[in-house]
């Protein structure tokens, strides 16, 4: 342990993604990824978001009366998040998460494919997983919109996840949505 895969969004990265969110750019996405996550999981219910970046998904989980924690490698990113939030937030890699077994669900939007060689993060969202728990998945489908540049197939998101959750794979073009529930 001790090490992992990320890719770093510095005090620039965290300024530019910021106005992409205020252009509600990828608002329609976040929506999605909350349908999913209401279909699996009640509110009320403790919900993990691994990657949250500036908050705008947790500001909307909490709104949903969800009980959230974020966990991102940015500090530049958590310090816009805390500024839409009252979530705990964590500074940390998805390959050691806080907490084991303390949440319903997980979620990651537009962050599994930071993460390299995914099987030490894949992991360790399942021990922070309770049994039975979700794991809700987002990614742009490169297999069909090949434009978007950081995403992923879904092979690729099947086979990293199939190793501890019982993974089911929705394509809605542009995106992919895993929902994976703990063995
Ligand atoms: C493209 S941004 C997405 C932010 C947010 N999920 C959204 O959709 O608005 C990716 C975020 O994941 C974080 N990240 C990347 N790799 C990570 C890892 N291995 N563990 C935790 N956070 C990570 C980055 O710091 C960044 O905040």
């Amino acid at each position: 342990m001790g090490y992992g895969y990320f890719e770093y969004f510095d005090e620039e990265g965290a300024q530019m993604y910021e106005w992409l969110v205020r252009l509600r750019l990828f608002e329609w996405a976040y929506r999605i990824a909350l349908r999913e996550l209401e279909a699996a999981a009640p509110r009320g219910s403790r919900v993990l978001e691994i990657g949250p970046g500036i908050g705008r998904v947790l500001e909307l989980l909490e709104r949903r009366g969800y009980r959230a924690v974020g966990v991102d490698v940015s500090p530049a990113m958590l310090r816009r998040a805390k500024r839409r939030t009252s979530a705990d937030l964590l500074v940390g890699g998805s390959w050691r998460l806080p907490l084991r077994g303390a949440f319903d669900a997980a979620l990651a939007v537009f962050v599994l494919h930071h993460w390299g060689d995914h099987s030490s993060s894949i992991d360790s969202v399942a021990r922070a997983l309770r049994p039975g728990g979700v794991f809700v998945v987002l990614e742009a489908d490169l297999s069909r919109a090949p434009a978007a540049g950081h995403g992923c197939t879904p092979e690729c998101l099947r086979g990293a996840l199939e190793g501890k959750f019982d993974v089911e794979v929705k394509r809605r073009w542009p995106l992919l949505i895993a929902r994976a529930v703990r063995r």
